[in-house]
């Protein structure tokens, strides 16, 4: 495994020791490319658009949870722990980066999982979960998902409980994934004074928990940096808020400054961010018309030749607010960074190993395997040769309608696009 020590630990050498860490990240610095496809497309005039791809920070699994885990986990061995537990939707990515660490590092896993709109990621996210060794736990409601992990790790003082996406929930639960963003606006830094890019006027990122965007604020305002923040709110209102974004950007910088008085003095204010709303849809995870062609429109002007998807609960919705941000004159000429935070990692080859055999998981996740199929290939006969070399085949977005030389006869084609009109549902927000 590279070792490559935060960036932080190289400005501010008091943190060293103090502030728990291990390495993980094998994708670091992240590369920044630029957009330019997209640019022509949006028709900017000067205006200049980057993407901060995180998501290939780690060699199985890349994406935002990478970077927090660092410090997380760096605290769970220190405190030699011997599993962790977490808690998220059914189709949480959290978990899947979770399980996925846990088992690097030897680590049990358990995962107290609530429910989300039933998807074809939920139902793949679900089988990788088992894949990689967590333990599965079902809530029907998230609340009762927090009461049940706060009574296991009664019982298992051994086993570290992380809150939902690694950041405090409502003030309770460690600020140290919040530090792996603070570090990764350090990066960000080295990557300016390189020229790789010019310093952002804005960063849009996805809000789901808060403690990216919190964190990510935080850097900006310790650097000194001129770029604002828009965290976009995928998620519930009472975790993505204003309030709690700077309540914990200010506690993370309050736990550097206490292990380093030379880390400047600074505290994040109103005015270091801009909360985007309108995008979720009626719920978390729920599939939306804008986040949808977002996620298709940057995969055919960028994906495709840059290799990153994005996707519709987090990555697409955050897309579809830069994208409306954008068309307005005024913003034409803004330097803007999206920061990646899902994985491109390919994880298809794991998918095929556990031969979807959902039944391998707990009962009570079984219905959201046998009520609904999601994918033209689970609800045609398609031959396994032609399955295996189809772009749709496992695909999470992609289905044959997009394919240019599906082999499904024509009227089948009508048949089965018709029936997944009924299970896919985008909300018209
Ligand atoms: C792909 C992706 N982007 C963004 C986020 C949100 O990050 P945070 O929970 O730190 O707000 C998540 C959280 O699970 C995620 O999976």
């Amino acid at each position: 495994m590279e070792n490559k020590k935060p960036i932080l630990f190289d400005v501010y050498p008091n943190l060293e020791g103090k502030v728990p860490w291990i390495s993980i990240l094998t994708g670091i610095p992240s590369n920044v490319d630029r957009l330019t496809e997209l640019e022509n497309h949006l028709k900017l005039i000067d205006g200049e658009i980057y993407i901060k791809r995180d998501d290939k920070d780690h060699k199985i699994y890349g994406g935002n949870k990478l970077r927090k885990f660092e410090f997380i986990f760096g605290e769970v061995l220190k405190k030699k722990k011997k599993g962790i537990i977490t808690l998220g939707g059914i189709g949480t990515n959290h978990g899947a980066a979770c399980a996925i660490v846990a088992k690097e590092l030897d680590l049990d896993c358990e995962l107290f999982l609530s429910l989300q709109p039933v998807s074809w990621h939920v139902q793949r996210s679900l089988l990788l979960f088992h894949y990689f060794g967590a333990k599965l736990h079902f809530t029907k409601m998230f609340e009762l998902g927090v009461i049940k992990s706060l009574l296991f790790r009664m019982i298992h003082p051994k086993y570290y409980l992380m809150s939902i996406g690694g950041s405090p929930l409502l003030g309770f639960g460690t600020h140290l994934g919040t530090i792996g963003f603070v570090n990764a606006i350090f990066e960000l830094k080295n990557q300016i004074d390189e020229g790789i890019l010019p310093e952002p006027d804005i960063i849009f990122v996805a809000a789901g928990s808060t403690g990216t965007a919190a964190g990510l604020t935080a850097g900006c305002k310790l650097l000194g940096l001129k770029t604002k923040v828009y965290p976009v709110n995928v998620s519930r209102d009472i975790v993505v808020n204003p309030k709690n974004l700077i309540k914990i950007a200010n506690k993370s910088i309050k736990y550097l400054r206490k292990r380093d008085k030379s880390i400047p003095d600074v505290q994040v204010n109103m005015g270091d961010f801009k909360m985007i709303k309108g995008y979720l849809g009626s719920n978390y995870g729920v599939k939306t018309v804008k986040g949808q062609k977002a996620v298709d429109l940057v995969y055919e002007l960028e994906g495709k030749k840059l290799g990153f998807k994005l996707e519709t609960t987090y990555t697409g919705k955050t897309m579809a607010a830069m994208l409306e941000f954008l068309e307005k004159e005024e913003n034409k000429s803004k330097k803007i960074l999206f920061w990646n935070t899902y994985n491109s990692n390919d994880l298809d080859k794991y998918l095929r190993e556990t031969k979807f055999e959902y039944e391998k998981l707990p009962k009570k996740f079984h219905k959201y395997f046998t009520r609904k199929l999601f994918q033209c290939w689970q609800l045609s006969d398609c031959p396994e040769d032609i399955r295996n070399k189809c772009p749709a085949y496992l695909n999470h977005e992609y289905r044959f309608w997009k394919v240019t030389n599906c082999k499904l006869e024509k009227n089948k084609q009508s048949i089965i696009k018709e029936k997944l009109s009924k299970v896919i549902i985008l909300e018209d927000a």
